[in-house]
């Protein structure tokens, strides 16, 4: 069995973090998202890794190289335009072969793993099986209609759903979806949609069984939806200090603080991780915080975000809260006169000021 990881697509959703950033590469609780899907499928007992690229293909393949790390293959399959999760499955029918495989959305994360739904498959050999989840905006989804437990509708992002089903962005396939992805038509968005790929297998005979999860399962397109990844992964961390604490410092609840970081007469209120060589001067960085490495953080307070390297966020009188900050960036109260906001920010930057 191989697998097929999803990591072009345009990430609009995203932006200005994807004008320059895989999202695939954003860190939750300082990991990227995609090695959380590697390491399923390595766990899956799968070694085969195809990974789909796009635009970001250099920096997904600076971050997850040969593979060698976690004892498995990778191989690179570049698409040139994000026509579709369907598309990505017909450019990688020469990778995939005669195998059976598991297409993973790469901006996916599944609680628990994904080894129970592959055994599954082995055991009883459908064409294919999808994973159903019920959500609170199934509109925002590729939704399903159950008909005496089987799925005879799929629909992708339908304006009136007709069930709260969504499908997970993990999916399992034999050679028969390569035949569907040749016969259907791109969709209003010019996109080649899986749904539809997988409507033409249903509709033909071929067997697709599906599956309905207990388990959480985000899909991380949407900024709400990061920080909720983040907040629930980092609740699993266990309490682990490699760095410095001084004597003027708290640390609480379940907190990481990576080598090199330094806490400084600063409270640091868990869960949350604080990357390596990070310094938090004088500050409070509150629960489901996670800060990459070589950030500092001096007089501010921080809560419910994620911050990537190389920031800076110095003297900010208000807390910072349900925030995504990119690498490098720079936010300060500025000493200078007149007062004013002085902003220098990217194209669908956005700022909420109080
Ligand atoms: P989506 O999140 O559905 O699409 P997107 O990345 O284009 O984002 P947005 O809607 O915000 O513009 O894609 C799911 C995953 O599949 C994600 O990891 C990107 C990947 N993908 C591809 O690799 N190729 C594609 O053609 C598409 C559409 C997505």
């Amino acid at each position: 069995m191989k697998a097929l990881i999803l990591s072009g697509g345009a990430g609009t959703r995203l932006r200005p973090l994807t004008h320059t950033n895989a999202k695939q590469l954003v860190p939750i609780a300082n990991k990227p998202i995609l090695f959380y899907g590697i390491e399923a499928i390595r766990d899956a007992g799968i070694n085969d890794i195809g990974i789909v690229v796009g635009d970001t293909a250099k920096e997904v393949e600076d971050a997850v190289g040969d593979g060698s790390r976690w004892g498995i293959k990778v191989t690179y399959i570049k698409q040139e335009a994000p026509l579709g999760l369907a598309h990505a499955v017909m450019i990688s029918e020469d990778y995939i072969k005669d195998d059976p495989f598991v297409m993973y959305l790469g901006d996916n994360l599944l609680k628990g793993g994904i080894k129970d739904f592959v055994d599954e498959f082995h055991q009883n050999t459908p064409d294919s099986q999808i994973l159903l989840a019920k959500v609170r905006n199934p509109e925002r989804f590729g939704v399903a209609e159950i008909d005496e437990g089987k799925v005879v509708r799929l629909v992708e992002k339908p304006k009136k759903p007709k069930s709260d089903l969504a499908l997970v962005g993990l999916y399992m396939f034999d050679k028969s979806i390569f035949k569907a992805v040749k016969k259907i038509r791109p969709s209003w968005r010019n996109e080649l949609e899986i749904t539809d790929a997988i409507q033409y297998l249903i509709d033909n005979g071929y067997r697709v069984e599906s599956h309905i999860i207990n388990g959480w399962w985000k899909d991380t397109g949407k900024l709400e939806d990061m920080l909720e990844a983040n907040r629930l992964i980092l609740d699993t961390l266990k309490m682990k200090i490699d760095g410095i604490v001084d004597s003027e410092s708290k640390v609480e609840f379940k907190v990481v603080i990576e080598k090199g970081a330094e806490i400084i007469k600063s409270v640091i209120r868990g869960p949350a991780i604080i990357g390596k060589n990070t310094k938090i001067i004088n500050s409070f960085i509150g629960p489901f915080t996670s800060i990459e490495h070589d950030v500092r953080v001096e007089n501010s307070e921080l809560e419910h975000s994620i911050i990537l390297e190389g920031s800076s966020i110095l003297r900010i009188g208000k807390r910072i809260g349900d925030s995504l900050i990119g690498k490098n960036v720079e936010v300060y109260r500025s000493e200078k006169r007149p007062e004013f906001y002085r902003l220098m920010l990217g194209d669908y930057s956005k700022v909420g000021v109080f």
